[in-house]
């Protein structure tokens, strides 16, 4: 059969046509699902996980301007971590600066997308290095790498993301094309949009808790940001072995991140005398601190998102203990003057989400110096917490937090406080 050459063109034109507008459904589609993420992160994930099935690559990650450098912020890698789960490095720890050194400094320099081949011989003439101390750490092997800057409609760059290994259909690395250029570049500036609503979402919380933090300097945005992490992953793992559909651990992963930063904004109402008292509560100060739960649960009284019903339920159960003696209690109306403190809940009538930052919150009190106490030693804190397993924390918790202890290591190092002489140990 002879082909006719101008009805060929017309068909692959056809084609090509039919396949730009699949591409098109397909990132509206995704865009669709990135405007119901809250919590940047949640949205960082979302978006390499997309950005990486446009274009079938194995790994990624993606880097967010802060203060005018490069903060790694998320990273992917199905050959060495999985698809999914929980893993450490999401939460290392290093920056760069935007600038001719690396080729993510470059790209956010210029705001020019990069397509290399083979990482290991860059065309002649490039302004940068590969740096290759992530191959050299994990015996991972970089070959091809397409590099996008993440441009708002307003023209500001927030960030760079680079993704990493096509694979063929065999599963082979192979290199990624101009076409796939293209896709990325048409995707990422979609997803810049909600990048940057995700960042202001969270200086809007971050405001929040430095005002919680003027009154009572232990709320540190840094203890936030640990227990909101802890929170997270602790849920993840959880809910893992409790065999819940991926798609809901991700929803609420994604709302559980931001609800447990909050858990204590109720101590807004409550006074200083309290607050900042070095020495221990008397048993009335104590009873009046108890309401910072209320206080906190009212605070979302409108409760129109599922975030809102979240952080009301957090801020409400986050000391209710597993056996019983926690606050407040069971109370009929959390919104009439002064409600009674009530039997304190047990065991599953506390939420989940309320039973993880519990544990969260009391490993961060506990390994952190405060004022009436120093930080115990991790090995004295992570004694307590088995100990109390079945007492004050939720069993299935203690281990999913047990499991994952690799990933609670390094929130800690990320989100860590300033150095400070090491306090006095107390007892437990
Ligand atoms: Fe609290
Ligand atoms: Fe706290």
């Amino acid at each position: 059969m002879t082909l006719n050459p101008a009805s060929q063109r017309v068909e692959s034109g056809s084609r090509q046509a039919h396949d730009d507008a699949e591409t098109c459904t397909k990132i509206l589609e995704v865009m669709e699902k990135l405007s119901q993420v809250k919590d940047v992160h949640a949205l960082l994930a979302e978006v390499l996980l997309q950005a990486r099935r446009l274009t079938r690559a194995d790994a990624g990650s993606i880097y967010l301007i802060e203060n005018n450098v490069l903060n790694f912020s998320y990273i992917h890698n199905d050959t060495l971590f999985g698809a999914s789960g929980v893993n450490r490095y999401l939460y290392a720890n290093h920056t760069l600066a935007i600038d001719n050194h690396s080729l993510s400094g470059y790209v956010a320099l210029t705001g020019k997308p990069l397509l290399l081949d083979d990482a290991y011989h860059l065309p002649p003439g490039m302004p940068f290095d590969f740096n290759d101390s992530f191959d050299r750490r994990s015996g991972y092997r970089t070959q091809s790498i397409l590099a996008v800057p993440l441009v708002t409609s307003r023209n500001k760059t927030v960030g760079v993301m680079q993704i990493i290994n096509p694979l063929n259909d065999d599963r082979q690395p192979s290199a990624f094309t101009p076409g796939d250029l293209l896709l990325l570049k048409h995707f990422a500036d979609n997803a810049a949009a909600a990048i940057e609503r995700a960042m202001m979402t969270r200086e809007i919380i971050m405001r929040m808790i430095q005002m919680c933090e003027l009154r009572d300097p232990k709320e540190t945005g840094l203890h936030a940001n640990r227990v909101g992490a802890f929170a997270a992953e602790v849920y993840h793992q959880w809910s893992f072995k409790q065999g819940i559909a991926d798609d809901e651990i991700k929803r609420n992963k994604d709302s559980l991140r931001i609800a447990a930063m909050l858990h204590d904004l109720g101590k807004v109402a409550i006074s200083d005398l309290i607050l900042r008292k070095p020495d221990k509560l008397n048993a009335e100060e104590f009873r009046i601190m108890q309401y910072h739960t209320i206080h906190g649960a009212r605070l979302f009284r409108n409760q129109e998102s599922d975030l809102d019903m979240l952080s009301a339920e957090i801020a409400l159960n986050h000391h209710e203990k597993w056996d019983g003696t926690g606050y407040p209690g069971k109370i009929d109306d959390i919104y009439q003057d002064q409600p009674r403190l009530g039997q304190g809940k047990q065991g599953e009538e506390i939420p989940i989400a309320a039973r993880i930052v519990a544990l969260a919150d009391i490993y961060d009190a506990l390994m952190s110096r405060r004022v009436y106490k120093g930080a115990w030693s991790e090995a004295t804190t992570l004694n307590y917490i088995q100990n109390q397993s079945g007492k004050l924390f939720d069993p299935a918790v203690v281990d999913a937090f047990l499991a994952i202890y690799d990933v609670i290591t390094a929130i800690r190092d990320k989100y860590q406080e300033e150095a400070v002489s090491p306090g006095r140990e107390a007892s437990p």
